[in-house]
């Protein structure tokens, strides 16, 4: 898949956006009310209007959104007739402004069409500003939309859907409450390491993960430590970029596909979903993927270079279940009051999700599925 955006980024990159809007005159903004209230944004929404005459805000796309969402947001859109869309939030704001860069076209399909699987041909220019590090939206080919009549989510996937421009400005970051950015920070490490040990996986999407996963494993801590440390926040929007790259060039799998259903049924966060199937499920495919793991391990800063490869891949799964810890994020369904009643139907929604089933590098099956998700309520596990 070819990415062929226009990629600007560093700290006073506010100041140049001028330069990737010169010939548009009507941009519609798509963000929510959390994002447009940030100081950052509001200079970042200064410089748009310099520049552009009309620009028409969307601020009230929720986290998570659900087609529903998008459909009252279509049906609300006083101006369609744009030469730019404009997103600016976490993965849940862009994904729907890159919907509504291809729903906003001429000759659109509905949206659907779309979920039912009619693939956009166009779509109108289109730029995208993360404000998490994240879930890499600005450089992946897909929109998740929660289904809350299946209690899951699906992906419309169209390259597309790939942005114009993409501008990773680190001060639009630093807003980030702590328990957002550890876990859209653990939602970009599932991207980089799925992708890399992905079925799918190949030397270009690896490229993209490795060097996500060095960034992410010297910088991720660091902008706990140091909040407005911009050049560790820089690194991140990197990592999360490289993430969303490595997802264009392969694809997810287990994380994704288990935390699906959790993100339908129980409303969880998807970063916090992702956390806690993490080191479980790189538990489960760690003996398909040893010497991945190894090398994966190997870029982690103080690792111990003597151990072999086994041994790394061992201390690659304890390195994430102490990360998550760290951090301060659930590891277990448990922990936030969640029963295992509902296993019977997780397990058959996570195997339903084929298209990121078929990338897991292992053969699964539904009991190996009920036995990771078995992991999270380990009292039960215990009975
Ligand atoms: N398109 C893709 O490739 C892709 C990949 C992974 C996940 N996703 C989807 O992305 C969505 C999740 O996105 P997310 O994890 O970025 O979270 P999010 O966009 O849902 O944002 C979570 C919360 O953080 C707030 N927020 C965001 N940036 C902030 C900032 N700088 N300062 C203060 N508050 C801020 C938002 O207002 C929101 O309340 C889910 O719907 C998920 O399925 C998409
Ligand atoms: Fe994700």
């Amino acid at each position: 898949m070819n990415i062929n955006s226009t990629v600007i980024s560093g700290y006073q990159a506010l100041n140049d956006i001028g330069y990737l809007l010169n010939d548009k005159s009507k941009a519609l903004l798509v963000t929510d009310k959390n994002i447009e209230g940030i100081p950052a944004v509001q200079a970042l929404i200064a410089q748009l209007k310099q520049h552009i005459a009309t620009l028409s805000v969307v601020n009230n796309v929720p986290p998570e959104p659900s087609q529903h969402d998008v459909t009252a947001i279509m049906n609300a859109l006083t101006l369609r007739d744009v030469d730019l869309v404009i997103g600016v939030g976490g993965g849940s704001v862009l994904d729907v402004a890159k919907l509504l860069s291809v729903l906003c076209a001429e000759n659109a399909p509905s949206l659907d069409a779309l979920l039912a699987g009619e693939k956009p041909q166009q779509r109108t220019a289109s730029l995208l500003i993360p404000t998490t590090a994240g879930t890499g939206s600005e450089a992946t080919p897909n929109a998740i939309l929660a289904i809350p009549e299946k209690e899951t989510k699906i992906g419309i996937i169209s390259p597309v859907m790939l942005p114009d421009f993409v501008a990773l400005i680190p001060e639009l970051t630093t807003s980030m409450p702590a328990h957002i950015a550890s876990s859209t920070g653990i939602d970009a490490l599932c991207h980089l390491i799925e992708c890399f040990t992905a079925t799918v996986s190949n030397p270009v999407a690896d490229n993209y993960a490795l060097i996500g996963m060095k960034k992410l494993f010297t910088h991720f801590e660091t902008t706990f430590a140091e909040p407005d440390n911009l050049q560790a926040r820089l690194e991140m929007l990197w990592a999360s970029y490289y993430g969303g790259a490595a997802i264009a060039h392969a694809g997810t799998h287990l994380v994704h596909a288990m935390s699906y259903p959790l993100g339908g049924k129980y409303h969880l966060p998807h970063g916090v979903a992702n956390a806690i199937l993490l080191a479980p499920c790189m538990c489960f495919i760690r003996p398909a993927v040893v010497s991945k793991f190894a090398q994966v391990y190997d870029l982690i800063p103080d690792a111990d270079a003597l151990l072999d490869n086994d041994a790394k891949s061992h201390a690659l799964v304890d390195y994430f279940t102490a990360l998550v810890k760290r951090l301060k994020l659930p590891a277990s369904l448990e922990e936030i009051g969640i029963g295992p009643d509902h296993l019977p139907y997780l397990v058959e929604a996570a195997l339903d999700v084929q298209r990121l089933m078929k990338n897991v590098p292992t053969a699964v099956t539904a009991n190996n599925v009920r036995d990771v998700y078995l992991t999270l309520f380990p009292s039960y596990q215990e009975q």
